[in-house]
C-alpha cells in the first residue's frame, strides 16, 4: 500500500496533535508536531536573554539559529515522538503559557520559518507522514493527498486549552488563556510570512460538536479514501 502525506491545519488548540496522533497510530505514519518546533525556538530565546521581560532581540535570535537543533525521538511509553532542543528533552517547557506568549511573534520571522519548513520537508520526504501545525498544506507540503483544515470557537478551544494547563498545574486563569488563544489567531492569520489560510483544496472540519471518537472516525474514513484513490 503506498504511503500518503496528510497536512492538518488550523488554529491554536482545534486539537489538531490529538486527531494527528491518532491517525499516525492507526496507520503506522509519523506524526510531526510542527508547533512544537517554533516553540523550542521560542523556549531557545527564552533560556538566551533573547528575550526577557517584555524585550525580544530578534537580530540576536538570527545570528544564534544554526546554533538551535531541534529533533524529535519516539518516546514508546506515550507513543508518540517528543521535542528535543539541542540534545534536551522540552517536550513539557515548551507547553507553559509563558512560551505561548512569545512562541507566534517568533513564529513570524523569515528565517525562522525558512529553517523549520526545510527541517520538515526533510522529515516528510519518504511520505508517511501526519504533520499539523499552520502552514503544512500550503507551504511545507503543497502536493499533500490530504489536507484537513481544523476549526472550532474560540471559546471551546480557550476551554480545551485551560482544561489542559490546570492538568499539568500550571497556574493560569480562563481569562487568560482565551485573550492568548485570541491573540495568536490574529498574529498566526495576519502575519505577512506563511499566514494561516485554508488551503484550496483542504477539507474543514467544524469539531466544535464532534467528541474525539466521532471526529477520528470521520478523519480515518477520509485518510483510507486518499490512500485508496493514489
Ligand atoms: O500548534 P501550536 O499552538 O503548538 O503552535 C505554536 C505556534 O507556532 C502558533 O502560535 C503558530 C506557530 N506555528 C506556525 O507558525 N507554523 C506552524 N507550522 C506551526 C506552528
Amino acid at each position: 500500500m503506498k504511503k500518503i502525506t496528510i497536512a492538518i491545519d488550523g488554529f491554536s488548540s482545534t486539537g489538531k496533535s490529538t486527531v494527528a496522533k491518532q491517525l499516525a497510530k492507526a496507520l503506522g505514519y509519523v506524526y510531526v508536531d510542527s508547533g512544537a518546533m517554533y516553540r523550542a525556538v521560542t523556549y531557545y530565546a527564552m533560556q538566551n536573554d533573547i528575550i526577557s521581560n517584555d524585550s525580544f532581540n530578534v537580530e540576536k535570535l538570527i545570528s544564534e539559529l544554526n546554533e538551535v537543533k531541534i529533533c524529535f525521538k519516539y518516546n514508546d511509553r506515550l507513543g508518540f515522538a517528543e521535542v528535543y532542543l539541542n540534545g534536551i528533552n522540552v517536550e513539557k517547557e515548551v507547553r507553559t503559557l509563558e512560551v505561548s506568549q512569545w512562541v507566534s511573534k517568533v513564529a513570524e520571522i523569515s528565517e525562522v520559518r525558512k529553517m523549520l519548513v526545510r527541517q520538515q520537508q526533510q522529515m516528510g520526504q519518504e511520505k508517511g507522514v501526519v504533520m499539523d501545525g499552520r502552514d503544512i498544506g500550503t507551504v511545507v507540503f503543497p502536493d499533500a493527498e490530504l489536507k484537513l483544515f481544523m476549526t472550532a470557537s474560540a471559546e471551546t478551544r480557550a476551554k480545551r486549552r485551560y482544561k489542559e494547563l490546570l492538568e499539568r498545574n500550571e497556574k493560569v486563569s480562563y481569562e487568560d488563556v482565551l485573550s492568548n488563544v485570541e491573540s495568536r489567531d490574529l498574529i498566526d492569520s495576519t502575519r505577512e510570512d506563511s499566514p494561516l489560510i485554508k488551503a484550496d483544496d483542504a477539507i474543514e472540519i467544524d469539531n466544535s460538536n464532534l467528541n474525539l471518537e466521532e471526529q477520528f472516525e470521520k478523519l480515518y474514513n477520509l485518510a483510507q479514501n486518499a490512500i485508496n484513490h493514489q
